[in-house]
């Protein structure tokens, strides 16, 4: 397709996607992990959807360099692109792994979905399931009344018993993603992050497995509806993805990524959330001690108050814009997201200064759109507030010299 013709169709889009829309389970819509995944600032699915549709062909290759929860990992792989993503965030890649292990079309999925219901059954109410857990583990006892507590350390108990190496794996991720809901704090993702604890009058008994089994049942139905809907060269298409490594818990810059086609992403924005951290409860259920990766991750709020942290920020974006820069192929292209802030704002320099550097990699401008914040993304805090809009700026790559 033509530049300008690319140009008319990326024009045409609302790319607010507020127009009033009434889904129905069985019409065809993107594949929405936030359905199946609580996670900070993910992208509404629809967005990488439709770049990917207008910017790329079937069997071209996508990426996205700070992958989350796989938003455009799964849309490139339901629309027969071959996809990749990276993120430093292990709670993260693990959602977006056992996302793609599911909607493998040859997957009995029936069978695991059964098995997973099934051990709720066994759970023994005068049993202290407590007595068997980690220390890190224990860390997590102020986050939950009581008998809440004991039947996710039933879960656990569960997950470590599990022979099926499959099963096992889907049931992590399940688990993982009913831990925020049933704590008793229910302020977001800051306070977990900050590891404020529920006051003594908010303990509430949630249950488990109601949240467990309608997770696993809204999961399945989802994964189903969408497997349905997929082209009858999906089946194929899809093991040819499984010849090598898609998803890597790491930064771009240590992985294998030589070539792409297409690049799409939204970056952490400067002292804005605590990926990793937020994430504590799933990374203290599964012991994985966790300060490694927050050392990793770009532009962590808990840094903001080091002076150094937004040349921290600019610097180690530096670095990734030009690995990318590397790694996309000549007219391919790169769809960032990025804030915009407001000009008393010091980020706002170095936003701007970060768009101005893509033309000395060869990226050149095509297009650039903004869009409007919706209000349930700005009150998660006080920073998101301030924050009205954000941008997604389209590049080209219009030369393939050295950097
Ligand atoms: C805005 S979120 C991306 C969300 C994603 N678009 C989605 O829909 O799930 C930014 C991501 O960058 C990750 N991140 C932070 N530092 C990173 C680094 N050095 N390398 C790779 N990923 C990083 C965070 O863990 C977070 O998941």
């Amino acid at each position: 397709m033509e530049l300008k013709d690319i140009k008319n169709k990326l024009n045409s889009v609302n790319w607010n996607f507020d127009f009033n829309i009434n889904y129905s389970p069985e019409s065809l819509f993107p594949f929405d992990c936030r359905k199946h995944y609580s996670y900070p600032a993910t992208f509404i699915p629809e967005i990488p959807y439709t770049l990917i549709e207008i910017l790329s062909n079937k069997g071209d290759i996508v990426l996205d360099p700070f992958g989350g929860i796989g938003t455009t990992f799964i849309q490139s792989l339901l629309l027969e692109r071959f996809p990749f993503s990276c993120d430093i965030n292990p709670v993260a890649t693990n959602v977006c792994e056992k996302i793609y292990d599911l909607l493998n079309p040859s997957l009995k999925h029936a069978d695991i979905k059964q098995q997973l219901l099934e051990l709720c059954v066994n759970y023994d109410e005068n049993y202290d399931y407590r007595n068997n857990i980690s220390e890190l583990q224990k860390e997590l006892m102020g986050w939950y009344e009581i008998q809440t507590f004991n039947k996710l350390c039933y879960l656990i108990h569960c997950h470590n018993s599990v022979e099926n190496v499959f099963v096992k794996g889907i049931l992590k991720y399940v688990i993982s993603s009913i831990l925020t809901t049933l704590s008793s704090q229910n302020k977001g993702w800051a306070y977990i992050a900050d590891n404020v604890k529920p006051k003594m009058d908010e303990y509430k008994e949630k249950d488990v497995f109601d949240f467990y089994k309608s997770r696993v049942n809204v999961l399945f139905e989802d994964i189903m509806i969408h497997l349905k809907n997929t082209s009858p060269l999906y089946v194929g298409f899809y093991k040819k993805t499984l010849k090598e490594d898609r998803i890597f818990n790491t930064s771009v810059i240590n992985t294998p990524i030589t070539k792409v086609d297409l690049i799409i992403t939204s970056p952490p924005y400067p002292r804005m959330i605590d990926y990793v951290k937020s994430q504590r409860m799933s990374l203290c259920f599964f012991n994985e001690a966790f300060n490694e990766y927050v050392s990793q991750e770009i532009g962590a709020r808990c840094r903001r108050s080091r002076k150094e942290t937004l040349n921290e920020y600019e610097d180690s974006m530096k670095r990734i814009n030009c690995h990318l820069s590397k790694i996309l192929k000549n007219n391919g292209f790169l769809c960032i997201i990025l804030p915009e802030y407001a000009e008393s704002d010091d980020r706002k320099r170095v936003i701007d200064q970060m768009v101005l550097s893509y033309e000395q990699y060869g990226l050149k401008l095509v297009q650039d759109f903004q869009r409007y914040i919706p209000s349930n993304r700005r009150t998660i805090s006080i920073q998101w507030a301030s924050l009205i809009n954000e941008k997604i700026y389209v590049f080209r790559k219009e030369k393939s010299d050295e950097h």
